[in-house]
């Protein structure tokens, strides 16, 4: 087998509810599609069972699609790369063997990726508008199954010094705007409305938690509490105060994150950090960080909107930084739920 340093690579990712597809050439994406499942929307969460069917159902096109866009013939592939985990262990198992049995059709080389690995390495995607982050680096990762904060020294070296110890914040975010009637994932809708409301004007109370990691369960509950007083004053409670619902909701998330990423830089030192998963696309948690950037002289990486939530572009960079280390996979590695940083 032969290796060329700018390999021409399929990545897929099935991990959650997202069906995606990227084609690139070294670092650089070529074609990046996704088809997010909508059949989740009125579950008020994504349904496992109902998410694998479904990456069954859609990946055979997303991939020729992310092909037919890119305009590479399979024969052109140089290697595979997939998710391997973390995520939901049925809709994994899809990409994962979609992956195998075509590096193995093609006779070329398979690579698994870490999701996390990847959301954070998504800023190394060639993009002339960016700056790339310098090693070492703090990643404030943020998506709808985990909340991290993890010290990067190295594309492979990833030190996870805090995470949550209940729900992530993306969840929160979902959960939260489920109280308020939205449909699933409620997140953006919370980005939306909270432009246009006060943040000061429901105090949900702020959890205290020991070292660098976070707890947003009893934030939640805090929530869920205010709504159900509220709705006993005033049946109409959440339609009046919506939008301040919203602000007060996503002030209150800020502010916790805000509160860790701070400590994390107070005690390791690193002031370049990077911003990634799903909830990097809040438009006020960017804000903030930038003011927080000028307050505390930070340098701060925020994701493209196109590379927060969850894309195949990102697993296939991290594909691309495997394959040009030599760290292809046999055949023997398969999906793992719980893959974590350690062992990358
Ligand atoms: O990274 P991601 O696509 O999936 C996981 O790996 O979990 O993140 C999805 C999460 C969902 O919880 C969604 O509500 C949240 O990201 N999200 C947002 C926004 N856009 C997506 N949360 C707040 N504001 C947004 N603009
Ligand atoms: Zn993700």
């Amino acid at each position: 087998m032969t290796f060329t340093t700018e390999p021409i690579l399929l990545a897929i990712e099935s991990s959650c509810d997202d069906t995606s597809a990227a084609v690139l050439k070294g670092r650089e994406v070529l074609s990046n599609v996704v088809q997010t499942q909508l059949i989740h929307e009125n579950f008020g969460g994504v349904v496992p069972e109902l998410a694998s069917r479904e990456h069954q159902q859609y990946i055979v096109a997303v991939v020729d699609k992310a092909l037919a866009m890119a305009n590479i013939e399979k024969k052109e592939l140089d290697a595979i790369a997939y998710t391997r985990g973390p995520g939901l262990l049925g809709s994994l198992l899809v990409g994962a063997s979609f992956a195998k049995s075509l590096a193995l059709a093609l006779d070329i080389p398979l690579i698994d990726v870490n999701h996390m690995q990847a959301h954070i390495l998504a800023h190394f995607i060639h993009d002339p508008q960016k700056t790339q982050p310098n090693f070492p680096f703090l990643s404030l990762t943020v998506s709808g199954g985990h909340t991290q904060l993890v010290m990067v020294t190295d594309f492979f070296d990833l030190t996870l010094l805090g995470e949550t110890l209940d729900d992530a914040v993306g969840e929160c975010f979902d959960k939260s705007a489920k109280l308020l009637g939205f449909d699933y994932p409620g997140g953006p809708q919370i980005d939306k409305r909270a432009q246009v409301g006060n943040s000061s004007a429901f105090d949900f109370g702020l959890p205290k938690v020991d070292a660098l990691n976070f707890s947003f369960s009893g934030l939640k509950t805090g929530i869920s509490t205010v709504i159900q007083k509220g709705i006993l004053s005033d049946p109409h409670f959440i339609e009046k105060n919506r939008n301040d619902l919203c602000a007060s909701i996503q002030g209150a998330i800020l502010k916790i994150l805000e509160n860790k990423l701070l400590k994390a830089v107070q005690q390791t030192g690193i002031k370049e950090i990077v911003l990634s998963g799903g909830v990097a696309a809040n438009s006020g948690l960017r804000n903030r960080l930038k003011e927080l950037s000028a307050i505390h002289q930070l340098t701060i990486h925020l994701p493209p909107f196109e590379y927060c939530t969850d894309n195949a572009a990102m697993i296939g960079v991290v594909g691309v930084l495997k394959y040009q280390n030599g760290l292809v996979t046999s055949d023997g590695v398969s999906a793992d739920a719980r893959y974590d940083l350690t062992n990358l």
